[in-house]
């Protein structure tokens, strides 16, 4: 490269249209996956953690979902808020074909079956403990949670959920999920596997969002990664991807994009990176004192996620942005 003052790399900035013109990545509604938390509750109600984030009845998350195919937004994927009373050991709600989630799941696609829908695997949302596995002795069951999940896992299918995304970090998941929906004659229905998904404190909004915040008893750590961590995540994805993964995610987003850019690098395959709750609440909550640009930072923030090499972004950001996306 010619050096200064043959190069002038302030030239190229010079324009907006010279600025569009060497843009090297782009942001559009197709590279956003809707978060959405639903709750059997008779009304929608805002989280409290979470401005702009409603939980949303049945027929409200309907709605959303034909929302969501107007704006251009691929998929959504689905987080239940479930009542406390309805919550055990076992997490019993997590395969009840009548469940929230499976109904939810009926009512979107039959009000916008263009939408894709991902539904969470894991019992958080179901259990009095408010961890993802059962526990026995104060230890987080690895085979005996699995068991559970593949049930989970096919209790989603059977109503009709596209992409099923095991976010519980529990050893051999993927290949047990893979092999029960096989069995059962779902073999279009996809994964994406939560593969390298931290102990991070970004969670926090999110747990408040399903209520698992005031149940939850110590913390991930066994079973979700220490986030001091990189070669370990490269180790977790190349398992799930050989136990059957369409797809890897990586979660939370900002603070981890050094392992999305690995993993896409290393693995080549679909990758997506989960913008979670915490991050949402940190740029809602400068935007809403003034801090920052909420707007310019939520966009900043997604566009990153492409630069690092995500092939699509789950963010409760989603509909916000593809709005301001589509002009
Ligand atoms: C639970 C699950 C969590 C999130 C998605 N699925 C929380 C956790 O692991 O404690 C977090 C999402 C967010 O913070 O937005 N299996």
């Amino acid at each position: 490269m010619a050096q200064f003052p043959t190069t002038r790399l302030r030239r190229m900035r010079q324009h907006d249209w010279s600025r569009r013109m060497m843009r090297e990545n782009n942001l559009t509604p197709d590279d956003l996956v809707w978060t959405l938390v639903v709750t059997d509750k008779a009304h929608s109600e805002p989280v409290a953690s979470m401005p702009g984030v409603t939980r949303l009845t049945i027929a409200d998350a309907a709605k959303a979902a034909v929302e969501a195919r107007a704006l251009g937004i691929p998929a959504i994927a689905i987080f239940p808020h479930v009542d406390p009373s309805l919550k055990n050991a076992h997490g019993s709600q997590a395969d009840n074909p009548d469940g929230l989630v499976a109904q939810a799941i009926k009512a979107m696609k039959d009000a916008a079956p263009e939408v894709g829908i991902i539904c969470d695997v894991a019992l958080d949302p179901f259990t009095d403990h408010g961890h993802d596995g059962l526990i026995e002795n104060g230890v987080i069951l690895n085979d005996a949670t699995v068991e559970r999940l593949c049930s989970q896992a096919l209790t989603q299918a059977r109503a009709g959920c596209d992409v099923i995304a095991p976010s519980d970090m529990m050893d051999g998941r993927v290949g047990a999920i893979r092999a029960a929906l096989d069995a059962e004659g779902f073999q279009h229905v996809m994964i994406l596997s939560y593969a390298a998904k931290y102990a991070s404190a970004f969670y926090g909004p999110y747990r408040d969002a399903i209520g698992s915040a005031a149940a939850l008893q110590g913390d991930k750590k066994t079973y979700q990664m220490d986030p001091a961590n990189t070669d370990e995540a490269l180790r977790e994805v190349e398992l799930d991807i050989a136990e059957g993964a369409d797809m890897v995610m990586v979660k939370p987003g900002l603070p981890y994009l050094d392992i999305v850019a690995r993993v896409k690098t290393a693995f080549a395959l679909p990758t997506f990176v989960f913008q979670v709750s915490g991050e949402y609440a940190m740029i809602e909550a400068a935007a809403a004192n003034g801090w920052i640009d909420g707007e310019r930072a939520m966009l900043e923030s997604l566009l990153a996620f492409k630069r690092a090499g995500a092939d699509g972004v789950l963010t409760y950001f989603a509909p916000k942005a593809a709005k301001i996306l589509n002009g």
